[in-house]
């Protein structure tokens, strides 16, 4: 008896060992990381970079949080930090599509990172970030997941200059926009207000897959003390700094009265890791560019149907309801508990 429980324990720890690493036994899916670092930004890229599921083919710098210039700065100085200046790292455009950047240094710091100073070794790829997106994209077909985690600039550029890309990227996973108020104002959150003209063309664009990571599910994702404490508790150089970095954003948060901070663009990582991890909705999403209050709002249809209104003599008349197709999955809810779990599992000790 006490012989066949061993057995059945010995058997459940190696279904239980098995089943822990059957994951990293697939292939890691490759990631383009667009990106204006930035804070989350920055814990997103180091999510990445010390994630299995995902190989890193490059990151590329959009302006917004921080100019150009200061954003490939801060890539590069990630990079140095995670000992990855293999990664291509290239620079983008250089301001948003149609009107002026707006930066972020009131949310993100004077340098884009809290205001933590750390050193580069590594160097700027010399390719413009949208040419390095097409290449990779045609020389890796169906296995590029690009993940934009700022205005979408670079992603709108490489598209607009290579449509024959959309067909070859396996799927898109973006922070950006909200089906229920925005960051920046009522209506806007700050990666489309940055770019509304961008975000219309990557929402349009026809890609396979789009899963919109909005302010909806990140403003459930809240880092507090108790994570940050537990990457105190076993530093390194990474987890040190993802704690310096919450622990300035905590105290950010809590000026505005909150108990803990949105991390927006680790979660859209996160998804891109674990999609299991968020609830999405099949929805019909345009990027308002010319409201006088809404625009950069993601206008998300419920129900894929408008009304069919047909001009019958001096009025229109509604004769039905006609489908539209949905262009995205727009996360509606997220298991908020797991992510932060697996952010600090992934960075504690690093
Ligand atoms: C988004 O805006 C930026 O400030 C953050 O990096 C994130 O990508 C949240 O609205
Ligand atoms: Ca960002």
């Amino acid at each position: 008896m006490k012989l066949l429980v061993i057995r059945v324990l010995l058997l459940l720890l190696a279904v239980a060992t098995f089943a822990r690493w059957a994951p990293s036994q697939t292939a890691p899916k490759k990631v383009i990381i667009d990106t204006d670092p930035g804070t989350d930004d920055a814990l997103a890229i180091l999510l990445a970079l010390n994630s299995p599921e995902v190989q890193v083919e490059a990151i590329t710098v959009v302006p917004g949080n921080v100019t150009a210039q200061m954003g490939l700065d801060n890539a590069l100085k990630l990079a140095t930090l995670a000992n990855r200046c293999d990664i291509p790292v290239a620079g983008g455009a250089q301001h948003p599509l149609a009107q002026k950047l707006v930066t972020a240094e009131f949310w993100h710091g004077k340098n884009g990172l809290a205001n933590i100073e750390l050193p580069t070794r590594c160097h700027a790829d010399p390719r413009f970030g949208p040419d390095l997106i097409i290449e990779l994209v045609h020389k890796f077909p169906h296995q590029i997941t690009l993940v934009p985690v700022g205005p979408l600039t670079n992603i709108a550029l490489a598209v607009s200059k290579d449509p024959s890309i959309v067909p070859l990227v396996k799927e898109v996973i973006l922070m950006g926009g909200s089906i229920s108020g925005g960051n920046v104002n009522a209506a806007a959150e700050a990666n489309i207000y940055n770019d509304p003209d961008a975000a219309q063309i990557v929402f349009n664009a026809g890609f396979a897959s789009l899963t919109m990571v909005g302010l909806d599910v990140g403003n459930k994702t809240l880092l507090t003390d108790r994570q940050i404490a537990q990457l105190e508790a076993a530093p390194g150089p990474m987890s040190h700094f993802v704690a310096q970095v919450g622990r300035f954003l905590l105290e950010l948060s809590r000026r505005f009265g909150e108990t803990g901070t949105p991390m927006y663009d680790p979660l859209a990582m996160g998804v891109t890791l674990d999609p299991t991890l968020v609830t999405t909705q099949a929805m019909r999403v345009d990027v308002e560019t010319r409201g006088q209050f809404t625009r950069g709002e993601t206008v998300a249809n419920r129900t894929n149907t408008v009304e069919r209104n047909v001009l019958r003599g001096d009025r229109y008349v509604i004769e039905g309801m006609d489908k539209v197709t949905p262009n995205a999955k727009v996360c509606v809810d997220v298991q908020a508990q797991r992510f932060l779990d697996l952010l600090v599992s992934r960075l504690h000790g690093k």
